[in-house]
């Protein structure tokens, strides 16, 4: 059966160190120029519903550095025959059928997991709305063990729009795992999402702290911290900065804002500078990180700063990329093995997420994870966003797993 990564929660931590390891033979062999051709009788699709130029351009460039070929559609929403009408799901039934492993970016939450369930061939997310960016997180991961050494016990500050990034929900899945601090320091209306925060704390053990104001320093081995702030407090950002080990920033999700006016647009009023840096004292060996696109929240000031590493973890993205694909497709020495998926019950209540795939495709299944019984607290198997569902003994339910 054909392995998926469809949530950076997915991948066992041994998986992960595996991929790390053989990225670094390959990033050794990109630059000794030896050639590698372990994928030579393998083609890759890459499905593109959203723009994107790191995320295809580098799986593709990794497809054929691994010596095997690709077709690619970067603008699906247009070109495919979306435009006619035709669901995910049947995109992905025939797609199988001319690739052996396919990359999928896609505009609806819990998009990938829908692709997979109706997918022979290795389904890889290339970012599924606003919900999960996983092999963001693994290139994020690999660039912080690169530069640090180490993926444990480091104290990490998220900063920006954690409510739409996808990008942030998956590395604080990733950081939990290997046992570094998370610092979630968001404006107001940005906040990281409840679902992302119960995660954390109900299958990785860690306390979050809610509520905290950027007023008050941070303060040594808290686990996680939650952090809102008013909008315009590098005063208080810039004194919270200097315990902090990697500060990675994100954009505000633009897209997400989609028809609203462009003067109603929220915006991020700190922005991570030369100035802020000296101010706040941030450590030497700090590193600052970015997923990229960057829109203002990080200045071109501190790009020859040696610690930025932004452009550096974007070309680590090839031979990490390269490793995943090796694995999945079964030409690597090790197996990836996938963490169990949490049971989910098959419940006919409408997702309360309007950008949810089971929102948009006809043929979707609603189906549930229990988060809390008492509280008939249930989160979405595709989206996870959650909400509370009539009596823990709701409708014509079924119990299932969600197996890949
Ligand atoms: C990210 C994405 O698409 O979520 N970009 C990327 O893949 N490097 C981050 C972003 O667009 O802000």
């Amino acid at each position: 059966m054909a392995k998926h990564l469809v949530s950076f929660d997915d991948l066992s931590i041994n998986s992960i160190e595996k991929i790390f390891n053989l990225a670094d033979s390959y990033y050794d062999k990109l630059k000794k120029k030896e050639p590698i051709d372990i994928c030579k009788h393998k083609i890759m699709a890459t499905l593109f519903y959203e723009t994107s130029t790191r995320t295809r351009m580098s799986f593709e460039s990794a497809m054929f550095r691994l010596g095997g070929k690709v077709i690619s559609s970067a603008d699906m929403k247009s070109t495919s025959s979306a435009v006619k009408g035709e669901s995910l799901a049947d995109t992905i039934r025939v797609i199988q059928n001319y690739s052996d492993i396919i990359v999928l970016r896609h505009n609806h939450d819990g998009s990938t997991l829908l692709a997979a369930e109706n997918s022979i061939v290795p389904i890889i997310s290339g970012g599924d709305g606003e919900h999960e960016h996983p092999t963001q997180t693994l290139c994020d991961l690999y660039a912080i063990k690169r530069e640090k050494g180490t993926l444990k016990n480091l104290k990490v500050a998220l900063f920006g729009d954690l409510k739409h990034g996808r990008t942030v929900h998956s590395l604080a899945y990733g950081l939990a795992k290997f046992g570094s601090e998370i610092f979630a320091i968001a404006p107001n209306g940005f906040e990281m999402p409840d679902y992302v925060i119960h995660k954390i704390q109900s299958e990785y053990g860690i306390d979050v702290t809610p509520g905290k104001s950027l007023d008050e320093p941070m303060t040594e081995n808290v686990g996680a911290v939650y952090v809102t702030a008013e909008q315009g407090q590098s005063e208080a950002f810039s004194h919270s900065l200097k315990i902090i080990d990697a500060l990675y920033v994100t954009r505000v999700q633009i897209e997400r804002f989609k028809g609203q006016d462009n003067e109603t647009w929220p915006r991020l009023v700190d922005k991570v500078n030369k100035e802020l840096l000296k101010k706040a004292k941030a450590k030497d060996d700090m590193i600052i990180m970015h997923p990229l696109p960057r829109r203002g929240e990080l200045s071109y000031d501190i790009d020859k700063d040696p610690r930025a590493i932004y452009f550096k973890q974007a070309e680590y993205g090839v031979p990490v990329r390269m490793a995943l694909i090796a694995a999945l497709l079964g030409l690597a020495d090790f197996e990836i093995q996938l963490e169990p998926k949490s049971a989910a019950k098959n419940i006919t209540k409408e997702c309360i997420n309007p950008r949810c795939i089971t929102r948009h495709e006809e043929n979707a299944r609603t189906k549930y994870v229990i988060v809390n019984e008492g509280k008939h607290l249930y989160r979405c198997a595709y989206c996870d966003k959650e909400q509370t569902i009539g009596n823990a003994k709701e409708p014509k339910s079924v119990d299932v797993n969600v197996m890949l």
